[in-house]
C-alpha cells in the first residue's frame, strides 16, 4: 500500500530514486508562509460555502498558525517524502486534527495552490525589488549632484569622443534602471491576478468566492481561466525578464568600472572595502564585485531562458515539467537582491580622481567635433567642415600635438572662414554647455534633469 496522500489507487510504494527525483522541497520550502496564507483564504472560502463548520474554521485556522510559529522556530521539520511543501503543510493539519484536517484540500489542487503561492512570493520578492532599485535611483542622483562640475571623456566604440559631464553619465544610468522600475511596477498586475479556485484545471464545484479569496490575500481579482490559470508561467518569465535587464544594465556599469580602476584609467578608485586582493601578487586591488556582477548576469539571462526551454513545448494545462519553474526564479531574484546590495554599496563609496579625468581630456581630440560646429556655424556645410578638422587632426597627430596647442595662425593656414572667436570653441565647457539640447549634456540641462528625476522617483514611489 501507498502511504502518499494521494496513495488510494497505488499498490506498491514510491521507488526511492523516484521519490528523490519528483521532490520540490529544495526549491518549494520557500513558499511556507504564502501556502499558510492562501490555505487560509482557502479554509475562509470553505466556511462560507459550509464545508467547515465555524469550529473546524476556527481549528484549522490556530493549527496553520501553529505550524508557521513552529517553523520559525524550528521545530517544524520539512520532509521530503511528502514532495512538497504543500503536501507537507497538508500532512501537518491531518495529524494534529484527524479528519478536519482531511478538509483542508477540498475543492483546491496542487495546480493551483502552488501557482497561488508562487505569485504571493514573487509579489514580496517584487516588492523588495522595487525598493531596492529606488535606492539605487537616490544614491545614483546624489553622485551626479556631487559630480556636477566634473567633465570626462564620453567613449563610442571605446574611443574618445566628446566631452560629457560626468553627472550626465550617472543619469544615463539612472534612466536605464527607471525603465526597470516601471517594468517591475507593470508586471505586478499580472502577479494580482489570484489563481487559487481554478482547480486541477476545470474550476471548483463548490461555488468558493474567488473574488473574497482575492480581496483577502490582497490580490486585484481572480484569473479569468482556469486552464490558464493553472498553466500560465508568463508572470515567472516576467521576473525573470526585468532581472535579466537589471543584471545587463548592471553588467555594463560594471564594465565601465573595470575599466575606469586600471591604472591606465585611473577615473576612480574603488573603495578597499568593496574589492579584494591576490593570493598572490601583493600590489593587487581587483575590481571583483563588478566583475562577478558581469558574470552572474550571464546566469541569470540563462535562467531566463532555461525556463522559456521548459514552456515552450508544454500542452494544456498543467504538466509536471511546470516543476521546474522555481528554481531560476528564486536564483535570478537573490542574485539581484544581492547584486544591488554591494553595488549600491559600491557606488557610494567610490573616489572619483579628477586629475586623472583631466590628464585624459588633453588628448584624443575631444574637442573636433565643436571645430567643425564652429566652421558650421560661420557657413561651412559640415560635410566640408568635417574634411577640414580632419586633416587638422591628421596634422596634429603627426607632431603629438592636441587641438588646443594650435594658434590663431595655425587654423588660419586651413581655412580663412577660422576667427579670433574660435580660441572660445576649444575648451571643454564650451562644448559641453554648447549641448544644451533636451536631454543633452550641457550642465544646465543636466540640472534640469536631475531636478525631473528626482520628481518622476517620487511619482513611482508613491506606486512602489
Ligand atoms: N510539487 C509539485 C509542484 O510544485 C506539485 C505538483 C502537483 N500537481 C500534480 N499534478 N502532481 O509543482
Amino acid at each position: 500500500m501507498s502511504d502518499k496522500l494521494w496513495g488510494g489507487r497505488f499498490d506498491d510504494k514510491t521507488n526511492k530514486d523516484v521519490e528523490n527525483f519528483t521532490v520540490s522541497l529544495k526549491e518549494d520550502y520557500r513558499l511556507l508562509q504564502a501556502d499558510v496564507y492562501a490555505s487560509k483564504a482557502h479554509l475562509h472560502l470553505l466556511k462560507k460555502a459550509d464545508l467547515v463548520t465555524t469550529k473546524e474554521e476556527k481549528l484549522l485556522d490556530e493549527t496553520l498558525d501553529q505550524l508557521l510559529e513552529e517553523y520559525r522556530t524550528g521545530a517544524f521539520v520539512l520532509r521530503p517524502e511528502l514532495e512538497d511543501v504543500h503536501m507537507n503543510i497538508e500532512t501537518y493539519l491531518i495529524e494534529r486534527l484527524g479528519d478536519v484536517g482531511k478538509k483542508i484540500h477540498t475543492g483546491r489542487s496542487r495546480n493551483d495552490q502552488v501557482v497561488t503561492a508562487f505569485k504571493l512570493a514573487l509579489l514580496a520578492k517584487n516588492e523588495r525589488l522595487v525598493q531596492q532599485l529606488i535606492e539605487l535611483e537616490e544614491t545614483l542622483i546624489s553622485l551626479a549632484e556631487e559630480h556636477i562640475d566634473v567633465i570626462i571623456p564620453g567613449y563610442t566604440h571605446l574611443q574618445k569622443a566628446q566631452p560629457i559631464l560626468l553627472a550626465h553619465y550617472f543619469q544615463s544610468y539612472f534612466e536605464m534602471f527607471y525603465r526597470d522600475l516601471e517594468k517591475l511596477l507593470y508586471f505586478r498586475n499580472y502577479l494580482l491576478e489570484l489563481p487559487l479556485g481554478a482547480g486541477a484545471l476545470a474550476g471548483n464545484p463548490f461555488q468558493l468566492d474567488r473574488f473574497a479569496a482575492a480581496e483577502e490575500l490582497g490580490f486585484a481579482k481572480p484569473t479569468h481561466n482556469s486552464l490558464d490559470s493553472v498553466a500560465d508561467r508568463d508572470y515567472a518569465l516576467d521576473m525573470l525578464y526585468a532581472t535579466s535587464l537589471i543584471m545587463t544594465h548592471f553588467s555594463r556599469l560594471s564594465e565601465d568600472f573595470i575599466l575606469w580602476s586600471t591604472e591606465e584609467f585611473g577615473f576612480i578608485t574603488l573603495s578597499d572595502a568593496f574589492t579584494t586582493g591576490s593570493s598572490i601578487m601583493p600590489q593587487k586591488k581587483n575590481p571583483d564585485v563588478s566583475e562577478l556582477t558581469r558574470g552572474k548576469t550571464g546566469r541569470v539571462i540563462g535562467d531566463l531562458l532555461g525556463l522559456f526551454m521548459i514552456m515552450k513545448g508544454l500542452p494544456m494545462a498543467y504538466n509536471r515539467d511546470l516543476q521546474e519553474d522555481k528554481h531560476g526564479v528564486f536564483d535570478a531574484c537573490q542574485t539581484v537582491e544581492q547584486v544591488l546590495k554591494v553595488n549600491i554599496g559600491q557606488l557610494k563609496t567610490l573616489k572619483v580622481n579628477k586629475d586623472k579625468i583631466e590628464q585624459s581630456l588633453a588628448s584624443g581630440y575631444l574637442l573636433s567635433t565643436d571645430l567643425a560646429d564652429y566652421l558650421v556655424k560661420k557657413g561651412i556645410p559640415f560635410r566640408e567642415a568635417h574634411h577640414i578638422v580632419g586633416s587638422i587632426v591628421k596634422d596634429t597627430e603627426k607632431y603629438h600635438k592636441s587641438l588646443k596647442d594650435l594658434t590663431y595662425d595655425e587654423l588660419q593656414t586651413y581655412s580663412d572662414v577660422f576667427k579670433k572667436d574660435v580660441m572660445a570653441f576649444l575648451n571643454e565647457e564650451h562644448s559641453i554647455n554648447a549641448r544644451d539640447s533636451y536631454g543633452g549634456t550641457a550642465k544646465k540641462t543636466v540640472k534640469e534633469q536631475i531636478k525631473l528625476a528626482k520628481k518622476r522617483l517620487k511619482e513611482v514611489q508613491r506606486e512602489g
